[in-house]
């Protein structure tokens, strides 16, 4: 018989809190502020940007809680359940304020204050990583989704490079055996429904209830990382009724690799994926650093980025450039399609009611192709690409012999470019005299997006642009020239 529990179960100071009866749309930070009254964690932008509303989840991994920033607006209340939860309230222990609080202090890391809850519990995160060396670019990364208006950022740096370069040492690594324990019993595996037919907040704990579940009720939202949805809540006001939430589904959280793939289950988020990914090539890894923050890559999923069907999302047209499959199912039913084939026309996918993505299977390179992808956003970090061109070449020692090339950005839909694949084949990388047909091409394969990111014409002269760059680095094996950061040299001296 399959249990079902009505209520979902989080661990918050160290006791099991059991909530039922919500609305499922409830964001974690409505919550907080509104039930739980703790008003520490501030809403800024209340779409993921600004890290004002940042709390920590504790989950366990390897036998050990890792805690993670996740941006409490957009993250839905259901979503918590077998985690600990920490807010900023939480960190002083007995009047003391725990190491990376008293390194602001110390380090005048705080002016006006509001985003100072949202900066200290980033840093706690980063505390109980423990990483050493820990460097400013590492710092600079994990601070990239809280924004400080007055305080300016040097001395926030200064006071994460004095608090968070030793091993962790505070009340919650001097009992993280505990935690641990409490959190492993939370995982009963039993599917989870709040409230009724009409109106449910459902997790299903494997595939078999979930496909059932979706079968039966079509116009239920799946929500995967919710870093999309949050928004449809927050900014569009949405009601939301029946939400199914994928993420206690065991089987999609599953990442499998041999030698010549990579098969991602579609709640595996972008931090789990980010490794894996840079191991394909160093340029698939220097997007996901770039992807969102640490926090939206915390909560966001592959399959969420690819299932939005967004023709701005990162991750789409460089896998498609990769040659990647997408794995569905609806009901018993399941099948395998190219990904290219899954981007009908905008914001439409060939997905039936009822259907959802299961997983994602990457093709790794082999010794004769080469990649590269480029993510060309107004702003560095936490920014959505004007445009994102992904290439991968075949050769026969310096001749191309086969070309896969994407782009994001540039149609309504992540989009090969067939004239610019075609022109491509034949050329020697010797000659860049011969080149321009096949950047001429890029121009016929599209007609750019025209919007407040980016003007068509901007984004044709990028895509023409990326595909000579994608050349000159192939043709030459070095970036030194070509780029100021994401240097190929470096990322492949890091590994
Ligand atoms: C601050 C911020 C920064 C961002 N930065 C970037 C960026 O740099 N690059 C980028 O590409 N994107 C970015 N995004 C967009 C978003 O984070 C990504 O697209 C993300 O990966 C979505 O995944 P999710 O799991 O959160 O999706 P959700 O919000 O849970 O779902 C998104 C959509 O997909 C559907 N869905 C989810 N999973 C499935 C499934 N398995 N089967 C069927 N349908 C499913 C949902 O119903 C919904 O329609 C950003 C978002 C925010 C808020
Ligand atoms: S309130 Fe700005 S990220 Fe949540
Ligand atoms: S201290 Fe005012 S926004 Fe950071």
């Amino acid at each position: 018989m399959i249990v079902t529990r009505e209520a979902i179960r989080f661990l918050r100071q160290g006791r099991v809190v059991e909530v039922t009866g919500f609305h499922p749309r409830t964001t974690l930070l409505d919550y907080l502020r509104l039930q739980e009254r703790k008003v520490g964690t501030k809403e800024g932008c209340a779409e993921g940007d600004c890290g004002a509303c940042t709390i920590a989840l504790g989950r366990v991994r390897d036998g050990h809680v890792h805690y993670e920033p996740v941006n409490a607006c957009i993250l839905l209340l259901g979503q918590i359940d077998g985690a600990e939860l920490v807010t900023v309230e939480d960190l002083a222990a007995e009047g003391d304020l725990h190491p990376v609080q008293a390194a602001m202090v110390a380090h005048h890391g705080s002016q006006c204050g509001f985003c100072t809850p949202g900066i200290v519990m980033s840093l706690f995160a980063l505390y109980h990583e423990g990483r050493q060396p820990l460097g400013r670019d590492a710092i600079n990364d994990a601070l990239a989704g809280n924004l400080c208006r007055c305080t300016g950022y040097r001395p926030i740096v200064d006071a994460a490079l004095d608090a968070c370069s030793r091993p962790p040492n505070d009340t919650f690594s001097a009992n993280g055996e505990a935690r641990a324990k409490a959190l492993v019993e939370l995982a009963d595996g039993q599917d989870i429904l709040i409230d009724g037919e009409d109106r449910f907040f459902a997790a299903p704990a494997s595939e078999a209830p979930l496909a059932a579940l979706y079968e039966r009720h079509p116009d239920a939202t799946v929500v995967a990382g919710c870093t999309d949805v949050g928004l449809w809540i927050t900014k569009g006001m949405k009601e939301l009724d029946k939400i199914i939430w994928l993420g206690r589904v065991a089987e999609l959280g599953l990442i499998e690799e041999n030698t010549e793939r990579l098969v991602i289950g579609a709640t595996v988020t972008h931090a789990q994926a980010y490794p894996a990914l840079a191991r394909i090539d160093p340029d698939l890894g220097e997007i996901m650093r770039r992807f969102g923050s640490v926090q939206v890559r915390a909560s966001g999923t592959i399959g969420g980025s690819i299932a939005n069907g967004s023709p701005i999302g990162d991750l789409a047209p460089a896998f498609i450039a990769l040659g990647a499959e997408l794995d569905l199912r609806q009901g018993d039913e399941s099948r395998t399609i190219p990904l290219e084939s899954f981007f009908i026309a905008y914001r439409q996918q060939d997905r039936a009611p009822g259907e959802y993505v299961r997983r994602v299977g990457v093709p790794k390179l082999k010794a004769n192709e080469t990649f590269r992808a480029y993510k060309v956003s107004k702003r560095f970090d936490e920014d959505i690409s004007a445009v994102l061109g992904a290439f991968r070449l075949t050769l026969d020692g310096r001749r191309i012999t086969a070309a896969r090339v994407a782009f994001g950005g540039m149609a309504g839909i992540p989009k090969r470019a067939a004239e610019t694949e075609q022109a491509l084949v034949g050329l020697s990388l010797d000659d860049p005299s011969s080149w321009g047909e096949a950047l001429a091409a890029t121009r016929r394969d599209y007609q750019p997006l025209d919007d407040h990111r980016a003007s068509a014409a901007y984004r044709g002269t990028v895509a023409r642009n990326l595909l000579f760059k994608a050349l000159s680095e192939t043709a030459s094996g070095q970036t030194l020239a070509t780029r100021i950061v994401g240097r190929r040299e470096t990322l492949e001296a890091a590994e």
